[in-house]
């Protein structure tokens, strides 16, 4: 069943659970993503990056089956474009049938994120897409730009406020404590769940966790207390997978290469099949 995230999340916010939405990059990494929310009965997201659409993922020719699968499935389906800055790419993506998109506007100030943010809601509406925004920001672990999300990064809960009330997002991710990427062995990021608590109280709203890899159980179930509704997730289903490829070649450097392909998506369900036990959404499609 192929939907928009926006009847998904209101379902989860009404039940108190949260939809994980994954970072796919081709086709055999969406399969993945599917399969394993086909195991739990569980409604799923598909998160495609910007950035790996651009680089890895031609538009025009594998959005159509994605759909097509995620048709197939029996379970609810969204396809999310992860993290749209460039708003000319982000059309494209609505045209070519995304039934989401996140605007991340949260670089420019609080009125000029909440004036493009309107903009793209406005015409999300049009093609019946649902809309994801950004306030506040989430570092990123790994890279030359690494950098913990810290205290000057984390969302105000005010701005959020008027920022949902304002552009009417059809949710919202909120910077509380995770970052992006593989967080070094041992450390548990500390969350502040105050945030979201004043943010969810204010307005009902469903709320958005980014970096969910490696943020630690315990932070993942509070979270849904709370008031989370979509986590994200996207290195910890890498990882797993090219630790298989990894050990398998290792062990054997002359797997059959179109049986590694294979077999080196489906190591990632477990991970994922983890992940939609701790946000609560096991059953719920
Ligand atoms: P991780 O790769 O840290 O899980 O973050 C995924 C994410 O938030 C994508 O937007």
């Amino acid at each position: 069943m192929y939907q928009s995230m926006k009847g998904m999340l209101a379902k989860a916010n009404a039940e108190g659970y949260a939809v994980m939405a994954i970072n796919a990059f081709n086709l055999e990494t969406a399969r993945g993503v599917i399969a394993a929310a086909e195991e739990m009965n569980a409604p799923i997201i598909i998160d495609l990056l910007q950035d790996h659409v651009k680089a890895y993922f031609d538009c025009d020719i594998l959005t159509v089956p994605i759909i097509k699968m995620a048709q197939a499935a029996h379970v609810p389906v969204a396809i999310n474009l992860d993290h749209g800055h460039d708003i000319a790419h982000l059309k494209r993506c609505l045209q070519e049938g995304f039934s989401s998109v996140m605007c991340d506007a949260s670089a420019l100030s609080p009125e000029e994120n909440a004036r493009v943010t309107r903009g793209v809601v406005e015409l999300a509406q049009i093609y019946g897409a649902s809309v994801e925004a950004e306030v506040g920001h989430m570092g990123c672990a790994v890279g030359e730009d690494a950098h913990f999300t810290d205290y000057a990064m984390y969302t105000d809960p005010d701005v959020a406020i008027a920022f949902i009330k304002e552009t009417g997002v059809d949710c919202l991710a909120v910077s509380y404590g995770s970052t992006h990427g593989d967080y070094p062995e041992g450390y548990v990021p500390t969350f502040h769940f105050d945030i979201v608590e004043k943010i969810k109280a204010a307005t009902g709203a469903p709320l958005v966790l980014h970096g969910g890899s490696g943020a630690g159980d315990e932070n993942m179930r509070r979270s849904v207390e709370v008031g989370i509704n979509k986590i994200n997730v996207g290195t910890d289903y890498m990882i797993v997978q090219r630790e298989f490829v990894a050990k398998t070649l290792a062990e054997n450097p002359d797997y059959d290469y179109p049986q590694l392909c294979e077999d080196s998506w489906r190591a990632g369900i477990d991970t994922i099949k983890h992940y939609i036990e701790l946000s609560g959404s096991y059953g719920k499609a």
